[in-house]
């Protein structure tokens, strides 16, 4: 399979099942990610395993964040919970006055999404999720983040269950391409 053709393929799962690369399944992939350009090569981002509790402990850290209580943070509490395994994806900060945070942002977002590929070209079905509590505080706590890291959210990884019909696959890029 060609990279372009990867890519075309590439659909999120948004429900995947229980099944997930181990850690040691992970690696390889993590260090074909790690290889985006990355200016400085300051490798401003790392990536955090949820499995088992700690999902749970992430939903508890969404309610504590969202103040809801009863049947609606019961919901919120079970989110994490839709894959066996959540990848958190970091953005660490790196001093330079060099490269600027929105650089390093922009070399943590490409690992996420070669990492995503790359999970999916492997069989894998994977979500990028966010949400309106992903840079809370009770989430960064959660995560045992440091002062100069944030979220861009958590790949949801896990067995592929339902083959979706191809995407329709209409996007008209010279609309987004301009010449000066
Ligand atoms: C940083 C980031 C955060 C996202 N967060 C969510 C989310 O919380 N909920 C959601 O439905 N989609 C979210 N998405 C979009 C999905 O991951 C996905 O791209 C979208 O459903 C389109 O599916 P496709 O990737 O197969 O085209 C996010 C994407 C990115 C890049």
């Amino acid at each position: 399979m060609t990279a372009l053709e990867a890519v075309l393929r590439r659909r999120s799962r948004s429900s995947v099942s229980e099944i997930a690369p181990t850690h040691d399944e992970l690696l390889p992939f993590v260090e074909a990610a790690a290889t985006v350009a990355d200016h400085g090569d300051l490798k401003p981002w790392r990536l955090i395993e949820l499995r088992g509790s700690a999902r749970s402990r992430l939903g508890a850290a969404f309610v504590e964040a969202s103040g809801l209580d009863g049947k609606d943070a019961a919901k919120l509490a079970e989110k994490p919970l839709r894959a066996s395994l959540l990848i958190a994806v970091v953005v660490s900060y790196k001093p330079s006055f060099k490269v600027h945070r929105w650089e390093q942002e922009a070399v943590a977002s490409g690992v996420a999404h070669t990492l995503s590929l790359l999970l999916d070209e492997a069989g894998w079905g994977v979500f990028w999720r966010s949400g309106g509590h992903t840079r809370s505080e009770a989430v960064h706590r959660m995560h045992e983040l440091g002062p100069d890291e944030e979220l861009l959210g958590w790949l949801y990884v896990g067995g592929v269950v339902t083959e979706k019909p191809e995407k329709k696959r209409s996007f008209n890029a010279s609309r987004f391409v301009t010449t000066l």
